[in-house]
């Protein structure tokens, strides 16, 4: 029997979206054989036992045949997830004298197990990673399948291993873990493959295949959409069947401010957690667009579960929520939009935690303006136009399904109406137009961000809001008199000034003017609504 008979290990759990240590600790005592997991184990990291028994035998290990105790530090944080049973695994071994305590020095230690003994790739290695670094680590263990996400983090070295039995042979060898150490893969690496502190790289525009050279007339809505884009303002498009909102709204990712770093980092950490990641080797460098379809639960809107997921909102944090007729989707799921809406982050509340998530997205939607789309419309000059043929009831059920309070957060109300006629069609503003737009827009909310702690117009709130801005007098008062006049909501208010200061800010001028407003508090109705 060996001298040693306790090890202790690090290795990582997500809470939310970020990554937190979590020590590891196995004891042998003699007694009968029996194994038991201690501090706030989940039924998933009870099953690691399983498969770690299995995969200690099947890699040609002996199982302590000992009263075996397996403590997750610290107690207060639940465990969930198969990402232990790599740590248990070799703390056992080590506490059993099959392998030795000098490999993991300073390690985090991190992988599943399938009972062959082979290890599998597990979601949110990315924030796992980040947060060794946070406290000092610098070397990783982990499946090979997770290797190049984990070299996403500059700074660690990072060993990957395919199998338990291929980890002990090389614990074995007299270079111990040199040839587990992951140099990245043969194929040459884009800039955007760079490790997170290469911050140098130029952002650049997301390429998308899709112009807005290809959508004719529509020259207001376009202006309105560069308006959205320049300063991540929500937009709603309402308007007839067939005019072009889909299309509109398709094409937004084209216009949308390049990311950030700090922003690519915290996106691909979410489609890390969300194991949505499409290449391992590179951070998400685009803002996400998503769409979800109208039959979507508020649980997959906003995140759910007994251990929440994220939801649709998180996975669009820093890009786009684009949800195409809005009227279909379930109230219950609308409504659930309005806190993260507010807040810029979900809350779920479970039994023994609550779950945070960003989601710091921004809204685009369209709608008809009644149930047969024709309300409202404008014969455009044709002839046989059809005409709205529903009753005054109908349309009033429709509307309702967006209630005041969720159009309240809507920046810009847009009409989109049939073009007036061929001639007027002309393409307009292509994409590379509206870019120029937004561009101006951008380098004007970037030279005040010192001192703010959000960049965008949109996001501002409260003195960071009064503080960007400021009004020549009569801007003022034609804001007091809308607040007045109109009897809307001092959120209304807040979102009008922010919505001036993106126009203001896209035609060059520090101080918002009357005509800035003005063009906001359009934006505030929609033809025919209350
Ligand atoms: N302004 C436009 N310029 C060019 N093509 C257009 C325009 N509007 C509509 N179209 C054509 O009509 C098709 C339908 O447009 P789109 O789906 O964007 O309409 P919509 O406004 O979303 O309608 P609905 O209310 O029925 O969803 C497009 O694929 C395109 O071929
Ligand atoms: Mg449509």
């Amino acid at each position: 029997m060996s001298t040693m008979s306790y090890s202790k290990l690090t290795s990582a759990s997500v809470q939310g979206v970020d990554g937190c240590a979590i020590a590891v600790e196995v004891d042998l005592a003699s007694g009968l054989p029996q194994i038991n997991v201690v501090g706030l184990p989940d039924p998933s990291v009870r099953e690691s036992v399983e498969r770690v028994r299995a995969a200690l035998r099947n890699s040609g290990f002996q199982f302590p045949m000992q009263r075996i105790t397996v403590n997750l530090a610290p107690a207060d944080i639940r465990k969930e997830g198969t990402a232990y049973d790599l740590a248990i695994a070799a703390a056992i071994l080590i506490a059993s004298a099959q392998l030795q305590e000098r490999h993991f020095k300073d390690t985090l230690v991190i992988g599943e197990l399938a009972l062959s003994g082979e290890l599998c790739r597990v979601p949110g290695v990315l924030p796992m990673a980040e947060a060794a670094r946070r406290i000092g680590m610098k070397r990783i263990l982990l499946p090979a399948g997770n290797a190049a996400e984990a070299a996403l983090i500059s700074g660690m070295e990072v060993y990957a291993a395919s199998s338990l039995k291929q980890l002990a042979e090389c614990c074995r060898e007299a270079e111990g873990w040199d040839s587990l150490l992951w140099r990245g893969d043969e194929r040459p690496k884009s800039s955007s493959a760079e490790s997170v502190n290469a911050s140098a790289t130029d952002s650049v525009w997301a390429e998308n295949r899709l112009d807005y050279s290809d959508v004719l007339g529509q020259h207001a809505a376009k202006r309105a959409l560069a308006i959205a884009a320049a300063g991540r303002h929500n937009i709603l498009l309402s308007g007839p069947p067939g005019t072009g909102k889909t299309m509109l709204i398709r094409r937004l990712p084209g216009i949308l401010p390049p990311m950030s770093d700090e922003e690519s980092l915290e996106v691909t950490k979410i489609y890390s957690v969300a194991g949505k990641l499409a290449r391992l080797d590179t951070l998400i460098t685009e803002r996400p667009f998503r769409s979800p379809h109208h039959t979507i639960s508020a649980g997959g809107l906003v995140g759910g579960g007994s251990i929440p997921r994220p939801g649709e909102v998180t996975l669009a944090h820093r890009g786009v929520l684009f949800l195409d007729e809005l009227p279909e989707f379930p109230r219950a799921a609308l409504e659930s939009l309005r806190q993260p809406l507010e807040d810029r982050e979900v809350t779920l509340a479970r039994a023994r935690a609550v779950y945070r998530f960003p989601a710091s997205f921004q809204l685009a939607a369209s709608m008809n303006p009644c149930p047969c789309g024709f309300l409202g419309a404008t014969a455009g000059g044709a002839q046989g136009q059809p005409e709205c043929s529903c009753s005054q009831t109908a349309i009033d059920r429709y509307r309702s399904r967006i209630s005041g309070p969720m159009l309240d957060r809507i920046d810009l109300l847009v009409e989109v109406q049939r073009p007036e006629s061929i001639d007027s069609a002309q393409s307009g503003m292509s994409t590379a137009d509206m870019r120029a737009l937004v561009q101006r827009a951008i380098q004007a909310q970037q030279k005040r961000r010192p001192g703010f702690d959000v960049l965008w117009n949109g996001e501002l709130s409260g003195v960071a809001l009064r503080r960007a801005a400021s009004l020549q007098p009569e801007a003022s008062n034609l804001l007091q008199q809308a607040f007045d006049r109109l009897g809307i909501s001092l959120r209304a208010r807040d979102r009008i000034l922010k919505l001036s200061r993106t126009i203001a800010d896209m035609e060059g001028c520090e101080v918002i003017e009357a005509s800035h407003v003005a063009e906001a508090i359009q934006y505030r109705r929609l033809p025919g609504w209350s």
